[in-house]
């Protein structure tokens, strides 16, 4: 078995996907669950992932995505959202969420609710946009290194046009808005850049020990 350092050599942004091979639902599933699990700034989750399945629907994306190949030709698509707002309401769906997991009462978690409260109300409802988008970016992570340790290529992508990918997927309507793309599938023999040496600075140069 690989070590995580080579498992995250192995990985690479793959350009040219294998058409003809599929990912099991067993795999995707666990991709999925990778990044539902991801943590998150006072774990409110202020995101929805978009599997797109619909043939159409991707080649919309793809002329949306600069047409990028990797968006229809990936076994699968993932498009990363995130909340628009945030507001007492969704504060308190997830308190209640997570007081009746946890045999609590919401009363019990008052203080968390006050702090979460002050933290959303400190920001402009521009700064509460890219606080959440910015969560994004950690189940995007997460998403790419599980999909490396099931050797499962992976190509994440920003290369395309947000508003048209909300328009196209309804997101608007759903209070929510695209950051992301997690295309995922199996490299095709001949993507070159999968024998690239990948580029990355030194350990000294990005690692500062004080
Ligand atoms: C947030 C993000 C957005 C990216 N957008 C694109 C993209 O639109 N198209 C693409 O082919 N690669 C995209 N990439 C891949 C990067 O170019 C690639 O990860 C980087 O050059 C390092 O190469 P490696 O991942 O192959 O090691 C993106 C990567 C990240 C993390």
């Amino acid at each position: 078995m690989k070590n995580i350092t080579e498992v995250l050599e192995w990985r690479y942004a793959t350009k040219k996907f294998d058409t003809n091979k599929k990912l099991t639902d067993e795999i995707l599933n666990q991709i999925l669950e990778a990044g539902r699990l991801s943590p998150s700034s006072l774990g409110l989750q202020p995101w929805k992932f978009i599997l797109v399945e619909n043939v159409e629907l991707r080649t919309k994306l793809r002329e949306a995505g600069y047409n990028q190949p990797q968006i229809t030709d990936a076994s699968h698509l993932v498009v990363l959202t995130y909340k628009n707002s945030l507001d007492e309401a969704y504060v308190d769906s997830y308190l209640k969420y997570t007081a009746d997991l946890r045999g609590i009462t919401t009363d019990d978690l008052k203080s968390y609710k006050d702090m979460i409260m002050g933290s959303i109300t400190s920001r402009t409802p521009e700064e509460l946009k890219v606080w959440n988008s910015r969560q994004v970016y950690i189940p995007l992570g997460v998403m790419l290194t599980a999909s490396a340790l099931l050797e499962v290529d992976t190509c994440p992508m920003e290369g395309f046009d947000t508003n048209k990918f909300d328009e196209i997927l309804g997101l608007n309507e759903m209070g929510y808005s695209s950051t992301a793309i997690l295309a995922l599938g199996y490299r095709a023999e001949d993507d070159d850049t999968a024998h690239y040496k990948k580029s990355r600075f030194g350990t000294e140069e990005i690692i500062i020990r004080k």
